[in-house]
């Protein structure tokens, strides 16, 4: 196959491979927010992208798509249990998430992240250029950098971080917590979501590695030295206005209030069904302002939309039959006909119909107790073309740090958010304008293509951009 000179390395491929019940197979876009992040920027760098393709199965040759040429990695039912819902999942999520669900520790799954890391070197190392430039995303490949250095040691090989880095008081309970920080050294830069995640990955290397270090640098025994800096994330906020500004997305943004019955405020929260995404508490906080008094089913209701996700793992079952109880107690409670207090859809939608749920709501509730980013928080405001629009924001989110003027919350506080989503949803037109636009502007001026230009220009060497970074 054709050497390229730009790589991305992820666990997934932009887009997943689906067996229909006639045993045909046709693909989809994959879920969350590294793919919806990466794939535009891909798209116009014409680089190669190797992933896997999202289901157990066969090798499979590269091929071109939209200009990018995909290389998949095959794994086995086995690798599916093992590397990905079990240590990527099961393991490092919950850790890396601030304890939000117990971390499983089992060695067999260990066995497994080390050689379904080295899998994806190998193809690495097997499709770049002569000099090429490798990026490798996100915590399932956390020994790929190491690995692909020692294959290939002419190649600039970054690294970026979509979750969080945690502290070294819960990292240091991970019995691999060395081979990890060595894996990621391995990198000539590692980029985190915020500078507090750089932080902590510099002291661990210096506590539990014994490296030098200094500010963002790392010196190594052989003369080499490693960045770690922040490089925050961001959306493809041009391409989201200009689905939210379509005839087509208006039009279903009006039917949509339509069928609500024409509410005079419509909540709305999206998310993957994950338990860090705070769903369950925001739900809790919503119902009880109905029970309270303070809202009314006949003028508020909550839309939540849930994508399916990781369902074989067990907290993620767990999650769903909670949400699935608390949604139906709620209605059961609190409801009228034609009115449900919660609306809830657990399955995945197009863009176009997330562009006009953004458009239809009036206030936009994210309430992660624990997120890497949150890009949903920044498609919200992108799609707020009038300048109207309330965000409920947990201080938890990575976006909260950029996102300031959005109403910010703690989600493990209930009665904080009540008040808060009450607050938001009361506010006069012209406060909630004045927020949204601070917000309008953050996210214009630092999109998603800017995100990656900076990444891969301080990979690049070019002195100019470390005095940007925070
Ligand atoms: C988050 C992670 C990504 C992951 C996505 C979807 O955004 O940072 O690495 O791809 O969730 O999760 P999944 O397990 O379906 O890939």
């Amino acid at each position: 196959s054709s050497a390229a000179d730009l790589l991305v390395v992820a666990n997934r491929l932009p887009v997943d491979q689906v067996v229909e019940a006639d045993g045909s197979t046709s693909w989809r876009p994959s879920p969350g927010g590294l793919v919806s992040a990466l794939a535009p920027v891909m798209r116009r760098n014409q680089g190669a992208w190797i992933g896997w393709p999202g289901n157990a199965g066969e090798e499979m040759e590269p091929f071109e798509e939209d200009g990018l040429t995909l290389v998949p990695v095959a794994l086995s039912e086995e690798e599916v249990a093992e590397f990905y819902e079990g240590f990527s999942n099961d393991t490092l999520w919950p850790l890396y998430h601030d304890l939000a669900a117990k971390p499983s520790f089992h060695r067999e799954w260990w066995d497994s992240y080390v050689r379904v890391n080295q899998r994806f070197a190998d193809a690495a190392a097997a499709n770049a250029a002569e000099g090429a430039t490798v990026w490798v995303q996100d915590y399932q490949l956390q020994l790929v950098p190491a690995m692909l250095r020692e294959l290939r040691p002419d190649l600039r090989i970054g690294f970026y971080l979509h979750i969080p880095f945690p502290p070294a008081e819960l990292f240091s309970q991970l019995p691999w917590r060395r081979q990890i920080l060595e894996g990621l050294l391995g990198a000539d830069l590692v980029g985190f979501q915020l500078s507090g995640a750089a932080q902590n990955f510099v002291r661990l290397v210096r506590q539990r590695v014994g490296h030098k270090t200094h500010r963002d640098t790392v010196y190594l025994p052989d003369g080499r030295v490693v960045r770690a800096r922040a490089f925050p994330i961001s959306i493809d906020t041009e391409g989201f206005e200009e689905l939210a500004a379509s005839e087509e997305v208006q039009a279903r943004a009006a039917e949509i209030r339509r069928d609500l019955g024409n509410p005079r405020t419509l909540f709305l929260g999206i998310d993957r069904l994950d338990y860090t995404k705070g769903i369950h508490a925001r739900l809790r906080a919503f119902s009880e302002l109905i029970a309270d008094g303070h809202l009314d089913v006949e003028d508020a209701v909550f839309v939540q939309v849930a994508t399916p996700s990781r369902e074989r793992v067990d907290q993620y079952r767990q999650l769903r039959d909670d949400i699935d109880q608390l949604v139906g107690r709620v209605n059961g409670d609190l409801g009228r006909i034609g009115r449900p207090a919660i609306s809830y859809l657990h399955s995945s939608f197009p863009r176009e119909e997330m562009a006009a749920l953004y458009r239809a709501a009036d206030v936009m509730v994210v309430t992660p107790f624990r997120d890497g980013m949150n890009l949903v928080a920044k498609e919200y405001v992108a799609c707020r073309l009038d300048g109207d629009g309330a965000l409920v924001l947990s201080e938890f989110a990575g976006a909260a740090d950029e996102l300031r003027q959005a109403y910010l919350v703690n989600p493990y506080d209930i009665n904080g958010m009540k008040a808060t989503m009450l607050e938001a949803s009361r506010a006069q037109p012209k406060e909630v304008a004045r927020r949204m636009r601070a917000m309008r502007k953050t996210v214009s001026e630092h999109d998603v293509s800017h995100w990656a230009s900076t990444f891969l220009t301080s990979l690049a060497g070019d002195p100019e951009s470390h005095t940007k970074q925070t």
